[in-house]
């Protein structure tokens, strides 16, 4: 048997606004104190072609087709460079947004064709190693105006943060229904707390999956 521990990816999502960035940080900050070597990484982005497809994703206006393209090229990039080798490398892979936010963004918010996004979701997601998917998936779940209010506070509006209340409805149901698809692999934040509350959901979560001690 090796000692080697187990590689372990895993992913943040909830509309904007939900508030994942501040508990990524802490159980990466937790992950490194058990000894594990963790790489923090998002969506898009994490390679400099995925970072560049970002800012565009971002900033310009397009259809909802080019959008799911554009964020599953990234994606493609970010797997091959990034995620797989640090997996490979028996790392924690913490990534902010994944595959989930494509079908809660492009396809229940902008209403694209799910079909499509499943077969490009097989495609992108292929490789020597089978059908990459997150190991556990942290969906940080809180309601539309709730966020509003929170971004309101913060700072200027990207091209998605941008849109009106009702965008964020449909993918907050877009979440839903994707949790509802795969109850193992996605758990349900309630990010409606505190801080310290959702922390105590998101440590319980690890502990559950042996993720945290
Ligand atoms: P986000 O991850 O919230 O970063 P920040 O906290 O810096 O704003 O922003 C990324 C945006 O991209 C977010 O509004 C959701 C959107 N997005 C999609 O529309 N589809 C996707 O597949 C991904 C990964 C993100």
């Amino acid at each position: 048997m090796s000692d080697r521990p187990q590689p372990l990816f895993i992913t943040f999502e909830g509309i904007d606004g939900a508030g994942k960035s501040t508990h990524i940080a802490t159980l990466a900050e937790r992950l490194r104190d058990q000894g594990r070597a963790v790489t923090v990484t998002r969506e898009p982005g994490g390679t400099a072609l995925a970072e560049a497809l970002r800012e565009s994703l971002l900033r310009t206006s397009m259809d909802a087709l080019t959008e799911a393209l554009l964020v599953f090229a990234a994606r493609r990039d970010h797997l091959r460079h990034v995620i797989e080798p640090a997996l490979a490398a028996g790392q924690v892979v913490l990534c902010d947004r994944f595959t989930d936010a494509t079908f809660a963004y492009q396809g229940y918010g902008r209403g694209f064709d799910l079909d499509v996004l499943r077969t490009l979701e097989r495609w992108v997601q292929s490789g020597p190693a089978g059908w990459r998917q997150p190991d556990l998936t942290l969906w940080f779940d809180v309601p539309p105006e709730v966020a509003a209010a929170r971004l309101a506070q913060s700072r200027a509006p990207d091209r998605f943060e941008a849109q009106p209340q009702a965008f964020f409805e449909r993918v907050a149901a877009g979440y839903a229904a994707r949790a509802a698809e795969a109850p193992q692999r996605i758990v349900r934040i309630d990010a409606r707390a505190e801080v310290s509350a959702v922390w105590q959901q998101v440590e319980a979560a690890c502990r559950a999956r042996g993720v945290l001690p």
